[in-house]
Order: structure tokens, then C-alpha cells, then sequence
């Protein structure tokens, strides 16, 4: 294993042990509300910290963007994204379908990804070039040549409900064209059951970056396409992705494709233009 992601492991383990003491006795803990239907609990910030502690202690320069804490030195050449408890609805209802995801960003480019999930002791990693493993297993995404034949995860709009109509039209046509579509609660394991053939693709809109940069990452170390919903790369900043074997990928683009709004195109030149406007905000500061 790659010396960095040994410590990512690590990271994600320790986090992994304060989130299984924890749902021994969910009712005890504080739950905040972030927003509409957004919690966090004191779980959510503890597994953070562990997760921070661990990857600075090792790279006391590296730069976070975490879903608790917020962002600290992005100037690093090397960004880690976490989101310690991905899937805290179901972890709060004691669905057991949530992990912790951590992923490691050089110079703009994914190149290790750590998804762990504490109820099955499942432990998906890749480096970029190296290949995605399960355990100490290579998988691979499916090679099910047909949507038709495919299951496919997705996640339904239950905090901002901008593109509730878009997405159920999506979803009408995604229910006819597949085997059947599926809906467990936490997108980083979405992709990770991507990667490992478990699924044939995904869908989600909206998403964050750390919901998806580590699962993203398994799904192309495992021979898969990543893309946003014109399969282009606008996907880590829109959060709006499609992941599958390459043949189920594009069959997902063109039955997603009628449904597209302005919203939920590429926006390549925005991105640009907001990409400049960031910098000249930093050089007047
Ligand atoms: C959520 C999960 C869920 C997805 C949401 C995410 P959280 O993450 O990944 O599957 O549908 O959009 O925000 O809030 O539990 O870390
Ligand atoms: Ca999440
Ligand atoms: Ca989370």
C-alpha cells in the first residue's frame, strides 16, 4: 500500500472506532441541525478531529477541506477532503449505511481515496495508477454491457428541493430503463459500490465535494467513467454526477440528457469565470 494512504487508513479507522462506540447509544448524543433536514452531532466533529489529527501529525503542511471544520491551508500543494460520517440520517436512525471518506487532492489531482464502512469492516482504497481494492482485493466495475440488465444507486433530494421535479423525471425514465434502482443513504459508498461491480452506475445531483472525491476515485481506479451530467468534468465543483462502466455511463448520459436544465449543464465557462474572480480576491487580500 502507498505510504500515504497507509496513514489515510489509519485516519479512517480511528474514525471509524468513535462512530461504532457512538451508535451503541444514539439517543444520548446532541443533534444539531445544520440546516433543513442537515444534521450533525458531536460524533460527526470528534471522527473530523481524529481524522485532521491523524493526517497532520504525518503532513503537519498539508491543507483540509472537511465537511465539519471547513477549509485550513489551501495554498498546500496537497488538499485532503473528508467527510467523516457520510450518511448521519441513517447513522441517527440506526440504519447501519454510512462510512467515512477521505480522499487526498495534489496539485488539483485525486490520488488516494480511503471509503471505510465501520458496520461491515469494509475497507475500499486506491491510489491514482494502482488500482482500487477492497480489503486486499482488486475490484473492478461490472462489464454488463446494457442499462436495461443494470441496477443503478442514486440519492433522492430530501434538503433543497431546486431540482425535485427535474430529478423525478429523471428517475421515471432511470426506472424503465434499468433492472431497478437503489437507494441506500450514503453516496460515498454509492461509488464505492460502483467501483466494486456492485452496482452498474450512479446518479446524484447536488452533491458535495466531500461526499464524492474518495468514491470517485475507486470508480475510475476500478476501470470506470466519472462525469457530470454531460460527461464532462465539471463534477467534483457542481457536485452533479454520473459514474458506471463505461458502457452504462453513456447510456446513463443520453437517458439523463432530455431532463437537463440550464442548471444542471456543464457550466465549464462559469466555473472559469469563477475560478479568475477567486484569484483576484486572493491577490487584493
Ligand atoms: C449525504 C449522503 C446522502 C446524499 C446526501 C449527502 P451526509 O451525506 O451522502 O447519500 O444523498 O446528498 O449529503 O450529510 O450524510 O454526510
Ligand atoms: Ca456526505
Ligand atoms: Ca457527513
Amino acid at each position: 500500500m502507498h505510504p500515504i494512504l497507509t496513514i489515510a487508513v489509519k485516519a479512517a479507522r480511528r474514525a471509524g472506532n468513535i462512530i461504532t462506540r457512538a451508535s451503541q447509544d444514539v439517543g444520548a448524543l446532541k443533534i444539531q441541525s445544520k440546516t433543513y433536514n442537515d444534521f450533525v452531532t458531536e460524533v460527526d466533529r470528534a471522527a473530523e478531529r481524529e481524522i485532521i489529527e491523524t493526517l497532520r501529525d504525518a503532513y503537519p503542511d498539508h491543507g483540509f477541506i472537511g465537511e465539519e471544520s471547513g477549509t485550513s491551508n489551501l495554498e498546500s500543494d496537497n488538499i485532503w477532503i473528508i467527510d467523516p460520517l457520510d450518511g448521519t440520517t441513517n447513522f441517527l436512525h440506526g440504519f447501519p449505511q454510512y462510512c467515512i471518506s477521505i480522499a487526498l487532492q495534489q496539485n488539483g489531482v485525486l490520488t488516494q481515496a480511503v471509503v471505510y464502512d465501520p458496520n461491515r469492516n469494509d475497507l475500499f482504497t486506491a491510489t491514482r495508477g494502482r488500482g482500487a481494492y477492497l480489503n486486499d482485493k482488486r475490484i473492478r466495475v461490472t462489464s454488463r454491457p446494457k442499462l436495461q440488465d443494470s441496477i443503478i444507486g442514486t440519492g433522492f433530494p430530501f434538503r433543497d428541493f431546486q431540482h425535485l421535479d427535474t430529478y423525478l423525471a429523471m428517475f421515471k425514465d432511470m426506472i424503465k430503463k434499468t433492472a431497478g434502482l437503489r437507494r441506500p443513504g450514503s453516496a460515498a459508498l454509492d461509488l464505492a459500490y460502483v467501483a466494486a461491480g456492485w452496482y452498474d452506475g450512479f446518479w446524484e445531483i447536488g452533491l458535495s465535494k466531500w461526499d464524492i472525491a474518495a468514491g470517485a476515485l475507486l470508480v475510475q481506479e476500478a476501470g470506470g467513467i466519472v462525469g457530470d451530467f454531460e460527461g464532462n468534468d465539471s463534477w467534483l465543483e457542481t457536485g452533479n454526477i454520473v459514474a458506471g462502466n463505461p458502457k452504462v455511463f453513456s447510456q446513463m448520459l443520453q437517458t439523463l440528457a432530455p431532463h437537463l436544465t440550464d442548471a444542471l449543464r456543464s457550466k465549464i465557462a462559469e466555473k472559469i469565470v469563477h475560478t479568475d474572480t477567486a484569484e483576484q480576491t486572493d491577490t487584493e487580500e
